[in-house]
């Protein structure tokens, strides 16, 4: 398929004031939203794309290196850029602060939950400790079953304070996305990664056998004012996720 009538310059110029790179990005991700751009299509050289585009390398460099991080394009050195493989395994940066929701979005990827809980509950001790709740309060629990195009990916126990957030069911698609609706977006967030052996429940969620492999992460999350904002324990399929990090140089090494 020709990839150039997806690189039109007028719809790079067309929009509001949106830094041109942010501008290319979107073009990128909604082409393969919509179908325009597929798996494994070659993107235009940088040069090229530039030239067609009327706007200058390095614009085109910035915007190819953060769908790169993204794991929305692929480079290979020496062939080029392409459009990464949507049903190879999903790569998530482990620095970026994404909710499942926007990683799918980003890969042209549909998102269903099914809904496991979403119900206000006392907290368990633990649920106390991490969101710094206060005798008597509440959370609300969502956990959910997370599908992309259909397939079962991951699980999702997430534990808000009940203060921020009193009507679980405000929160649909996205739970970002009803926390940033309410000026409640999280800002900054520490999370813990490790392997685990699926129990026979939640294997059977992700339609795998008992014991197979899942990537476990813990993510608590803050408000600007350092206010605890989310906790969620997540359970990924292990044959379908990738979490890459890019690693720096020690200072002073
Ligand atoms: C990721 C994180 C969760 C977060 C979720 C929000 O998957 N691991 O900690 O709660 O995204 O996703 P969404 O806004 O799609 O509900």
């Amino acid at each position: 398929m020709s990839t150039l009538p997806v690189f039109e310059r007028a719809r790079i110029a067309d929009g509001g004031p949106a830094p041109l790179y942010l501008k290319l990005k979107r073009l990128v991700i909604d082409a393969i939203a919509q179908g325009t751009l597929a798996d494994r299509d070659a993107i235009p050289g940088e040069r090229d794309l530039a030239r067609m585009l009327g706007i200058s390398r390095v614009t085109v460099r910035k915007a190819f290196a953060d769908l790169v991080a993204d794991g929305v394009l692929v480079q290979r050195r020496g062939s080029g850029t392409f459009v990464a493989p949507k049903t190879g395994r999903i790569q998530l940066p482990l620095s970026r602060l994404t909710s499942f929701t926007e990683d799918m979005r980003l890969r042209g990827i549909e998102t269903f939950s099914d809904w496991l809980d979403r119900s206000v509950a006392l907290p368990t001790p633990e649920e106390s400790l991490v969101l710094a709740l206060s005798p008597g309060d509440k959370v609300i629990r969502l956990h959910r079953l997370r599908r992309a195009d259909g397939k079962p990916l991951a699980i999702e126990r997430s534990s808000i304070p009940h203060r921020f957030l009193p009507d679980p069911m405000a929160v649909e698609t996205s739970l970002y996305a009803a926390l940033t609706e309410r000026g409640l977006k999280p800002v900054r967030a520490l999370q813990r990664l490790h392997a685990v052996a699926l129990s026979k429940g939640d294997a059977d969620l992700l339609g795998l056998p008992e014991g197979s492999p899942a990537l476990f992460t813990e993510r608590v999350a803050y408000l600007t004012d350092g206010r605890v904002i989310e906790f969620t324990r997540s359970h990924y399929r292990g044959d379908s996720y990738d979490f890459v990090a890019e690693l720096h140089l020690a200072a002073g090494s």
